[in-house]
């Protein structure tokens, strides 16, 4: 079905979801086109999403001709962006980091951080929970676990919007990836001068079946965007939509042990990446009643499949009792996101902690005044004012 859909629009972008459910209810996929005239096939529903995400026959490969040679470098060594085997290999070097486990042993020092930023709210005025808490909380955590000295992470911030942001063909964006690449060069010389006990330093040390210099800078970029940009959104999206579900956020004052199921349901209706990353076929697939031949793009509208009323009962309804796990907002299949267990703690004590702390914490713009971040691929708040009693 081909479908002319104001994907880039003021409108579309101020409120994805009326566009996105009439995409719904014409068909699971649509053919699209993109701001660029590039076009695309654009999954909509969950059924088909699933598929989609479980079929080893779809690749990951970007094109990469003609692009600068450091984004070129970094494009085509990127675990998010291969096949097996290199993917295979990849993710094994770092997903020993990842475990649930591994994770669970950083609740302390996440809870620290969270705690000493949460102080910053007392007293003032009006705060932006983004600058204050949403944004700085997951960046300290992943700069921290991968071994990034707190002096030396001034420039990231910048760095990491433009290459989230930016499209490949930008100047800009190759330029934060030449400077970023750069860094870490130097980063990595010091590292091996003088081992560190972080997961850059453990990668670098690895013996064997190790990566290249190539590899370590792709994989340092993607683990330090990834580890940010996303929860930042988790965060803010989380106290978003509890100011307009207030029954919900009195329930969760009345019971602290429903924050992880919260934090779920936030991933399910509002979750941080708005489209997965793409897909490439490489045989023709048959999803509903569309088949799409070879060498096609494939993306998946997450904030489309995660609302889909075949999968979910009342999907516009923000409700973290209805536990049923179903959401894809960390993809699912081989590239099943990495740091999920990662941004799930982050979540459950930054909207925890807030939660026990500024009970009464309460929007200080009108939520219809609030902005989203431009672009397709995020979905989460520019700015998030808010008021506190201090405490
Ligand atoms: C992959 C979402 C947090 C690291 C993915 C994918 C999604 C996703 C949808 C799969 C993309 C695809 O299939 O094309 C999210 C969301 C997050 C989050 C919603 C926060 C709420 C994180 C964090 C880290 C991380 C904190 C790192 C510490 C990765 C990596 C991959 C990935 C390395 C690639 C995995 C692979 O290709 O095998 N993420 N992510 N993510 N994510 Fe996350």
């Amino acid at each position: 079905m081909v479908a002319v859909v104001a994907l880039f629009s003021d409108e579309y972008q101020a409120d994805p979801h009326p566009a996105l459910a009439g995409l719904r209810r014409s068909g699971p996929v649509h053919r699209v086109v993109s701001a660029a005239d590039v076009p695309f096939w654009l999954v909509t529903r969950w059924t088909e999403a699933r598929q989609v995400l479980a079929d080893p026959s779809l690749s990951k490969r970007q094109p990469v001709d003609g692009l600068p040679q450091e984004l070129q470098a970094v494009l085509s060594t990127q675990l998010l962006l291969r096949d097996p085997p290199d993917h295979t290999r990849l993710r094994r070097l770092v997903s020993g980091a990842f475990t649930p486990r591994r994770i669970e042993d950083l609740r302390p020092r996440i809870e620290q951080i969270t705690d000493r930023l949460l102080d910053g709210l007392s007293g003032a005025p009006e705060v932006d929970l983004i600058d204050a808490l949403a944004f700085p909380l997951p960046f300290e955590v992943i700069c921290e676990l991968l071994g990034i000295p707190a002096a030396e992470r001034g420039s990231f911030r910048g760095w990491s919007n433009t290459i989230i942001l930016g499209d490949f063909g930008s100047a800009d964006l190759a330029e934060a990836v030449r400077e970023l690449s750069q860094y870490l060069r130097g980063l990595f010389a010091r590292k091996r001068a003088q081992p560190t006990d972080d997961l850059l330093g453990a990668l670098l040390a690895v013996d064997g079946d190790r990566l290249d210099e190539d590899e370590l800078i792709s994989m340092a970029v993607l683990l330090l965007v990834a580890g940010h940009e996303t929860t930042v959104n988790l965060i803010g999206n989380a106290v978003y939509l509890l100011e307009r579900w207030p029954e919900q956020k009195r329930r969760l004052l009345d019971d602290p042990g429903l924050v992880p199921a919260a934090i779920e349901e936030v991933l399910r209706m509002a979750g941080p990446s708005a489209m997965s990353t793409y897909r490439v076929t490489t045989r023709p697939i048959t999803l509903g009643d569309t088949t799409i031949p070879a060498g096609e793009q494939v993306l998946i509208s997450l904030l489309s499949v995660n609302r889909d009323d075949e999968r979910f009962a009342d999907p516009d309804t923000f409700d973290p009792s209805r536990d049923d796990g179903g959401h894809l907002s960390f993809g699912h299949g081989s590239h099943f996101c990495l740091g999920a267990p990662l941004a799930r703690l982050e979540g459950q004590i930054a909207i925890g902690r807030l939660l026990a702390r500024y009970p009464d914490i309460r929007l200080a713009t009108p939520w219809q005044e609030l902005r989203w971040r431009p672009g397709l691929l995020m979905h989460g708040l520019t700015a998030l004012p808010v008021r506190v009693t201090s405490r």
